[in-house]
């Protein structure tokens, strides 16, 4: 595309932002109110967004309603986490019936019992352990993984987020001049006040790249204790693992007397019934959980090998007031055995490439670099015209178009998420008229992007 048409793309999104303030004035002065009480107006700095948050009121079926009374279709799903759509009545019932008999005990329970069986037959781990958030299960699992080894050292992935712990939140979307060579990636902090010591223990290596890897286990290998990865890399878009390249870290990892841990925290029960483990065929030392598994309750669980989770009996600390709840185990039970049957990957399969092909077909038609990715319920544009291999491709995308796609799509009622490293997630509440209001939308973005 040429520079010409940039500009407009920049216009477009001041055009629509204006647009977007102009209809949205109950959320503006919730924004304003809640910047007293919190830091961004947020709950967490990943809700904040231009030009200031849409504040929601409610959700029902693949819809929400925003304080302004707007009706969006929501395509943002509670980043992933609500694969089961709004107010699913299954869902909700098995909420209710738990609420009616005490939300929480700190004591197990039948439902922490089976949920925990549940959640070991789906995603092939023996052994696992509850968690409240996604960060508690790397946390966990990183823990798991040192004491089982006697290492300190961890390896990362480049341009990957695995939560706010500290060990993990280096080269999350590090900035190009801060990233050092291809070949030796540098740690670089994503936050203030990470200790820099913690940074000795943590290595950054490319996706999608074992030669870096193995020069790093050559050198350093009896110090490394695991390597964490999203086994297909779902905070810059989509980038997807090459053929075999699962299976060569595991190799690779072992080789060393090292770990191998999946965080599945977003890819768990989106991309396939039993995750990527079941999609590309590879089973880790460990893996991570959260968001989808638990019907948009807050819950997590991490686990894999016996014999490595056995380090908690060893001695290994794990432990949580809340782990194991019973009102999110009883979400859980409910979402992963009544609603994500097998039956509704097909479903989300349909609604997913339909929407997919339907938004590689409108980029195409109007000339603009880039690529459609569909992955079960989840999917995205990059307007980058080649597929992603590794964080700095995703540089290489033109943000202004992104930029401009967000507010054209909230103004036309689709709620979507505040940054480009995410796109869509489909629910199983989602029609397939849904998919084409996308579409069309979409479709017209296009078309005035390309001054069509
Ligand atoms: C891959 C991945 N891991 C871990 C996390 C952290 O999960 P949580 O926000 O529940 O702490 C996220 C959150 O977006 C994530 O995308």
């Amino acid at each position: 595309m040429d520079n010409g048409s940039r500009i407009n793309a920049s216009t477009l999104a001041s055009d629509e932002f204006a647009k977007l303030v102009a209809a949205t004035p109950k959320s503006k002065a919730l924004y304003e109110r809640a910047l007293k009480s919190l830091p961004q107006g947020v709950g967490s700095s990943f809700q904040a967004g231009e030009p200031y948050p849409i504040y929601l009121e409610r959700g029902k079926g693949s819809h929400v309603w925003d304080v302004d009374g707007r009706e969006y279709l929501d395509f943002h799903n509670g980043f992933g986490a609500m694969i089961v759509g709004h107010a699913h009545p299954v869902v909700a019932e098995a909420i209710e019936h738990a609420a009616r008999n005490g939300t929480h005990f700190a004591a197990p329970t039948k439902a922490t019992v089976e949920f925990a069986e549940l959640l070991c037959e789906r995603f092939s781990c023996e052994s696992l352990r509850f968690a409240n958030s996604g960060t508690e299960a790397t946390m966990g699992a990183i823990r798991i993984a040192r004491a089982a080894t006697g290492r300190d050292h961890i390896v990362k992935i480049e341009g990957s987020y695995h939560g706010h712990h500290d060990p993990v939140m280096f080269s999350v979307v590090p900035n190009a001049d801060m990233m050092g060579g291809r070949d030796a990636p540098h740690s670089t902090p994503m936050s203030l006040g990470i200790p820099h010591s913690i940074a000795e223990h943590t290595h950054v290596v490319p996706f999608n790249d074992l030669t870096v890897l193995s020069k790093l286990l050559d050198d350093q290998g009896d110090r490394i204790a695991c390597l964490i990865l999203e086994p297909v890399m779902m905070n810059i878009g989509i980038c997807q693992p090459a053929p075999g390249y699962l299976q060569g870290l595991k190799d690779l990892l072992h080789k060393h007397g090292a770990l191998l841990i999946f965080d599945e925290v977003k890819s768990g029960a989106t991309v396939a019934y039993g995750g990527a483990v079941e999609r590309y065929g590879v089973v880790p030392d460990l893996a991570c959980w959260a968001k989808a598994i638990c019907g948009g309750t807050p819950g997590a669980a991490f686990g894999g090998r016996a014999d490595v989770m056995d380090s908690i009996t060893r001695g290994a600390a794990q432990q949580g007031t809340f782990n194991g709840n019973p009102l999110v185990a009883a979400a859980g039970i409910a979402t992963l055995s009544k609603v994500m049957t097998r039956e509704a990957y097909t479903y989300l399969e349909a609604l997913g490439s339909r929407l997919a092909s339907g938004c590689a077909q409108a980029l195409q038609e109007n000339g603009i670099p880039g690529h459609a990715v569909d992955l079960g319920a989840k999917g995205c544009v990059s307007y980058r015209p080649e597929p992603l291999t590794n964080y700095r491709d995703f540089l290489e995308t033109d943000t202004s178009l992104y930029e401009a796609s967000y507010p054209w799509a909230v103004n036309r009622g689709l709620f979507m998420t505040p940054g480009d490293e995410e796109q869509w997630t489909i629910s199983v509440q989602h029609t397939e008229s849904d998919i084409d209001r996308y579409l069309e939308q979409f479709a017209e973005f296009c078309s005035t992007v390309s001054g069509g």
